[in-house]
């Protein structure tokens, strides 16, 4: 599945739509290179998920838990990862075979724990369409 986004807006509610069908234990990895919008994506998948708290990055923390929605959301940040192992003493798998909904921002830092049946998204710019267009690529979602 691909979306065409225009602004921050359209990547927001794209987000915010798909979340609206996810179930628990669904793992869903964002790559894309820096300000390509995967902090925005999450916000709107927040949103989805009826979410009350403020969503921020998590870059120094690798995961924040958001609990006030229809499913729990963990969200990941694991750009500053070194090493799987520090993916381990969080107890990771607790979170991705868990309760909640797992998204994964720099997910490819981590490839070899992603399980095989997550949801993988691309986010890509392609300036000649303009400087706020995003192209959202999804694969793997039923
Ligand atoms: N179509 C778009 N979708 C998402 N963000 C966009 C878009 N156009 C411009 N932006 C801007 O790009 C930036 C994306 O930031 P962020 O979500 O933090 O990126 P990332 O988490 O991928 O590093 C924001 O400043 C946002 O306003
Ligand atoms: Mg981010």
């Amino acid at each position: 599945m691909e979306y065409d986004s225009f602004s921050e807006k359209d990547t927001y509610e794209i987000a915010k739509k798909m979340a609206s069908r996810v179930k628990k234990g669904t793992v869903i990895t964002l790559n894309g290179d820096l300000g390509v919008g995967k902090t925005v994506f999450t916000k709107g998948f927040g949103a989805g998920l009826e979410i009350s708290e403020v969503i921020s990055s998590p870059t120094f923390t690798i995961l924040k838990e958001y609990t006030s929605g229809r499913l729990p959301l963990y969200h990941f940040d694991v750009y500053r990862i070194e090493e799987p192992e520090e993916m381990d003493e969080i107890g990771y798998e607790d979170y991705f075979y868990g309760e909640g909904v797992s998204l994964i921002e720099w997910a490819d830092n981590i490839s070899e724990l992603i399980p095989g049946d997550a949801i993988r998204i691309e986010i890509e710019k392609d300036l000649d369409k303009g400087f706020d267009f995003r192209r959202i690529v999804v694969t793997g979602e039923q």
